[in-house]
């Protein structure tokens, strides 16, 4: 007899019961209350206000032709021209042979730990999609403790006390600077300090620079600076670019490491082939040093800083725990101050917390239970992302830009945090 099986028993036990990404699934309720007529501030994903650059979509449209597929590592000119934009940027030198191109970060982030057998280290709180990656690959994930006071980044004790646990044991850290979710960046004293304990390890590190671009001042600095040889530079058009939608990723490996990107690239040989050619001929013009770059990544920054720093003031007056943030589109601020008084309105957690929130007020948060952290604390991510990034740069050419500034041409933002402020207040 034939027996009547759930299909779920046919899933492999890594997947049963996982749910779309955290950060899709609020988007998704976000949605539906829109649809229904109810005013939503879209603070809860990620993604760039800016268009991409115009040159760059100039570069898109004239090379639409494209058709062939491209190599699997990619296009030899892509991979030259990120050999010399990581040399313009962070003053460091790598050969081309040694680029791997993807369809995103987070693909080549699913291979690297597919080919890599290590466990998985990251901090508490971390970006939403490093952990379950892990999970569907099978590797054990091992969340570092954090502290409010150095931005809640991998600190050398916390790795040290793993590390020395099972000295021999391959582990990956994936170190993110600018952070999603704190908007923390290392600084060059607490860069060096975790390479005394990586070299000590020879624990192997992704450094994932996605939001490079985006640092508030321009000055981003690479782990691969003080730690070349045990470090992955993971960058692409997403952020700084404004492209998250076309899908353009890259690592970038030292020598010493260049076996792991030949397995990387035979997996990818036999998943996603190549990565779309138009979008890797338009990706060679956005690396390339121009002024019209130069001017959207110098007011890009100049925007988000003043937005992030108008937010922070707001959010501190009403209790909340926030450090300021140097780089990228988020805030991640602790309302604990308010437990005893937001227990009241029965919430008690991060995730009862951005509930009340969205449906009380409108405004769209990530619960800090997605990033790591415990489930009681009353932590949020905030994407200080809605506004008209196109009007805001075209705005920018003339105008100064401060506090009027982003009250001017980011109002969803900043309304959405005043709102925001007054209800945990009520
Ligand atoms: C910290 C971080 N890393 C990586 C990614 C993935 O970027 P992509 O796959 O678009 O390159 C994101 C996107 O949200 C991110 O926030």
């Amino acid at each position: 007899m034939i027996e009547n099986r759930s299909p779920e028993v046919y899933l492999n036990l890594n997947v049963r019961g996982m749910g779309e990404s955290a950060t899709l699934a609020i988007n998704e309720r976000s949605r539906q209350l829109a649809a229904e007529g109810r005013n939503v501030y879209k603070l809860g994903l990620g993604q760039s206000p800016f268009p991409v650059p115009g040159h760059v979509r100039e570069s898109l449209e004239r090379n639409a032709y494209q058709k062939d597929y491209l190599p699997v590592m990619g296009l030899a000119a892509l991979r030259e021209a990120v050999v010399a934009w990581v040399k313009r940027t962070e003053g460091l030198d790598y050969s081309m042979e040694h680029v791997l191109v993807g369809p995103g970060t987070k693909e080549l982030m699913f291979l690297i730990q597919l080919v890599y057998y290590g466990d998985l280290v990251i901090p508490s709180p971390s970006w939403v999609s490093y952990a379950p990656q892990a999970r569907i690959i099978g590797r054990h994930i091992h969340w570092l403790k954090t502290r409010p006071e150095s931005g809640l980044g991998v600190e050398p004790d916390a790795l040290e006390e793993l590390c020395e646990r099972d000295p021999n044991r391959p582990r990956l850290l994936i170190l993110n600077s600018p952070s999603n979710p704190t908007g923390n960046c290392y600084d060059e004293e607490q860069l060096r300090s975790l390479v005394a304990v990586l070299r000590k390890y020879n624990v192997l590190v992704l450094s994932d620079e996605i939001y490079s671009g985006t640092h508030y001042t321009g000055e981003h600095l690479s782990l691969a600076r003080f730690y070349p040889e045990g470090t992955i530079i993971s960058n692409g058009l997403s952020k700084w670019c404004g492209a998250g939608g076309w899908r353009l990723g890259f690592f970038i490996f030292p020598p010493n490491l260049a076996w792991l990107a030949t397995a990387m690239a035979a997996v990818a040989s036999e998943t996603f082939t190549s990565t779309s050619a138009p979008i890797q001929y338009a990706a060679v013009t956005a690396l390339e040093d121009r002024p019209e770059m130069d001017e959207y990544l110098l007011h890009s920054r100049q925007i988000l800083a003043a937005l992030a720093d108008h937010a922070v003031k707001t959010l501190r007056k009403a209790g909340a725990a926030i450090r300021p943030a140097s780089g990228g589109f988020y805030l991640f601020p602790d309302f604990e101050s308010r437990r005893e008084r937001l227990a009241e309105r029965g919430i008690v957690d991060s995730t009862s917390l951005c509930e009340a929130l969205l449906e009380q007020t409108g405004v769209a948060v990530l619960p800090g239970d997605c990033f790591g952290r415990p489930v009681e604390e009353l932590s949020m991510r905030i994407a200080i992302v809605d506004f008209d990034g196109a009007n805001a740069l075209a705005a920018a050419a003339t105008e100064r830009i401060d506090e009027a500034f982003v009250k001017r041409h980011c109002p969803r933002v900043t309304d959405a945090v005043e709102k925001m402020s007054q209800w945990i207040q009520s």
